[in-house]
């Protein structure tokens, strides 16, 4: 295979070099393009860019694989709990038992916010979008914690990532109890992280909190199948805002503003509220399939398609089972399920669909999980960012290892030629 690529332009010719990753993709290396050609290169949605280089996951779209740090997804899902699998993405291995320990120690002891978070949280309007909320919670913990800022220095970064791990779950639960206007509690220092997550959560204020290992073992299994997926469009986004030298924090906090449109993260709640709307509508699956293909409606499938899986999303596989499991488990019978299958088995056989690879994403079946456990669906995303962070935080961190520099896009210019200026009373 050549190592390089020759490019001609206006009678010059320049070699390009070829950029081979451990997988066997293949990329060109265009950095000294507009040094040596005076061009560069233009892809609005990046869809045939590589914004960096990274050791963290790997996917490939045709195939429907997904790997953390070269294991399967299917793998991990399956025996890691979601710790090892925040420390295997952040870390880059899977921890010894003595590693796992002392990391939820370290996380557990910074699982407490400054009470002052609490009068930030309760001035928001209690319809405030939950996504709102935790990013502006999150960006305020910069605040409260002035000293794991510094980029440059490895203590604090480690910090960073110990405290973000410890503190967001307690955003995140607080953020639903006020939603659900439940007492603002922390956590159970003797729990594992989920099992504590989902306590906090749950936990009611008139009862003994009695744990449900099916509740646990699902949330268990989402957070692990969200906890990373390359360079999407709330990583690119952490990435972005921590080349500038933004702090963690103000860097995921951005991460959670970028995950909440329904194009991206958001697509949970769009999907459960499609479903919703179809089963108003007396369960028609074929109105809803040609409102989709009808390209003067704005209308799209809500939890089909995706930028990189052109032949199924190995997390929608996981998903769906374990939304079989889960319902059966806790004895839900949910017409949404239903639904939900009628109109993925629909789309499959459509044309339209088939033709243009879309297949059922990792949102489509991940809210009916979320409902059957009695979550809001506002959120359903704020649940998708808690599986994210340990993503967010590795690519973070590698971006800062890799000494990465600023994220500075270029454009092509279409606006106006230079022209003089018109004073108001000439205009
Ligand atoms: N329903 C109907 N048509 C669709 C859909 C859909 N869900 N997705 C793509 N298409 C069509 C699109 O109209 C276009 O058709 P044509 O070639 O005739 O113009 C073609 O398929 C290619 O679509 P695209 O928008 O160019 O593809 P993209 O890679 O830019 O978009 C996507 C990927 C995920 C944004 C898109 O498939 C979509 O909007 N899906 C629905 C929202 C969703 O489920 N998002 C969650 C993504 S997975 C989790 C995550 O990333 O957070």
């Amino acid at each position: 295979m050549s190592s390089k690529i020759n490019l001609e332009f206006n009678g010059k010719e320049v070699e390009l070099p070829i950029v081979e990753g451990s997988e066997g993709e293949l990329a060109v290396d265009v950095k000294s393009l507009r040094q040596q050609l005076g061009l560069i290169t233009l892809d609005p949605g990046y869809k045939n860019t590589g914004s960096c280089e990274s050791g963290i996951t790997f996917l490939d779209g045709e195939k429907g694989t997904l790997r953390y740090r070269g294991y399967e997804i299917d793998e991990l899902a399956e025996k890691a709990n979601f710790l090892e699998v925040a420390y295997l993405l952040i870390f880059g291995e899977l921890p010894t038992q003595e590693q796992h320990d002392a990391f939820l120690i370290e996380i557990k002891e910074e699982s407490y916010v400054d009470e002052d978070l609490k009068k930030i949280l309760e001035s928001f309007p209690k319809s405030a979008h939950p996504m709102g909320v935790l990013s502006s919670l999150t960006s305020g913990l910069t605040a409260f914690n002035p000293s794991s800022v510094d980029v440059n220095a490895d203590d604090q970064i480690y910090n960073a990532i110990v405290r973000l791990m410890g503190k967001l779950p307690i955003l995140v639960s607080w953020v639903y109890r006020k939603r659900m206007g439940l007492p603002l509690k922390y956590g159970d220092y003797a729990l594992g992280y989920v099992e504590n997550i989902a306590r906090m959560m749950f936990r009611k204020p008139n009862k003994e909190y009695v744990a449900n290992p099916i509740v646990d073992n699902a949330l268990t299994k989402l957070l692990i199948l969200h906890a990373d997926h390359e360079q999407n469009c709330s990583t690119s986004t952490v990435r972005i805002v921590g080349s500038s030298h933004a702090g963690l924090f103000a860097s995921v906090a951005a991460g959670i503003s970028a995950l909440w449109g329904p194009l991206h993260g958001g697509a949970n709640q769009a999907v459960v509220e499609m479903l919703e709307d179809i089963k108003n509508d007396d369960g028609d699956v074929q109105k809803y399939i040609e409102k989709a293909k009808d390209k003067s409606d704005p209308f799209r499938l809500m939890g089909f398609g995706h930028r990189v899986y052109k032949n199924f999303d190995p997390r929608a596989r996981i998903i769906k089972k374990t939304a079989h499991d889960v319902l059966n488990d806790l004895g839900v019978v949910d017409p949404v399920l239903d639904i939900a299958k009628k109109l993925e088995q629909t789309a499959l056989e459509d044309e339209y669909f088939v033709k243009r690879k879309l297949y059922p994403n990792v949102d489509f079946y991940s809210g009916i999980i979320y409902r059957a456990m009695g979550i809001p669906v506002e959120m359903y995303t704020v649940m998708f960012a808690l599986g994210r962070l340990p993503g967010w935080i590795a690519q973070w961190r590698e971006m800062r290892k890799r000494k990465e520099p600023i994220g500075r896009p270029r454009q092509i210019y279409t606006g106006e030629q230079k022209r003089s200026f018109v004073s108001i009373d000439k205009r």
